[in-house]
């Protein structure tokens, strides 16, 4: 359950913004009260989708005083991790299936300044990130196949936010757990409820009508 002291945070994905207007979108979502500013980097491999680099990102730095949690969806993280740190990066996401030296990646980006953090695919077990959960400040589960906004949340992944609530608790850490995709008013309690932290949504925040509201609903779940 929700414990008394939980601070729900919400990182509004802009993939769903006016990429026309990206610089206007990213500030009014400081102040509609976004937490965090998560950025969707796709690079046509990894994921069947693009998106924008390192300089897109450092142009989007200036703009805002909120963190950027950048979400790496590319094959080849090593390569690119230090070029979104020195662009404003303040939380570096790397996904679990992109990397076969998961522990090496986490360290240079600590040793970068950023805060870890690892992402998993909804069908990849969430053991298998376990052995990391000690050295890293956020988990993120998929909770859609990343590449695209507006997709439907996958249910099974309900099981996995619960499943990493309790080996925190039992290994005694301090984790925020993120989710990402298919995020809207209606599910957001219940994630509440299993133990996320941080929410990231997309098409519910920029297709809102009051973009301040939903973001303050989606924080109250
Ligand atoms: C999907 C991205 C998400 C996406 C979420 O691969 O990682 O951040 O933008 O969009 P919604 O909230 O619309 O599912
Ligand atoms: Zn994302």
């Amino acid at each position: 359950m929700r414990t008394w002291s939980q601070m729900i945070k919400v990182s509004p994905s802009i993939l769903s913004a006016n990429f026309n207007e990206l610089g206007a979108d990213v500030k009014r979502l400081e102040q509609c009260g976004a937490d965090y500013i998560h950025i969707d980097v796709m690079d046509g491999h990894f994921v069947p989708n693009i998106t924008l680099g390192s300089v897109v990102m450092s142009r989007l730095r200036e703009v805002t005083s909120l963190p950027l949690d950048v979400h790496l969806m590319i094959s080849q993280p090593a390569a690119f991790i230090e070029d979104f740190i020195k662009a404003g990066a303040a939380i570096l996401t790397v996904q679990y299936e992109s990397t076969v030296h998961l522990d090496r990646l986490i360290s240079q980006v600590r040793s970068l300044g950023a805060k870890p953090s690892v992402a998993i695919n909804p069908a990849t077990p969430i053991e298998l990130i376990f052995p990391v959960l000690s050295i890293v400040d956020q988990v993120l589960i998929m909770t859609v196949n990343p590449g695209f906004a507006g997709q439907r949340f996958i249910p099974y992944c309900m099981d996995k936010i619960a499943a990493l609530k309790k080996k925190l608790g039992e290994l005694n850490l301090h984790v925020d757990i993120q989710v990402d995709g298919g995020v809207t008013e209606t599910n957001a309690a219940s994630l509440i409820n299993a133990g996320v932290d941080v929410l990231v949504a997309g098409s519910t925040v920029f297709q809102s009508k009051n973009m301040a509201e939903t973001i303050s609903r989606l924080k109250q779940g």
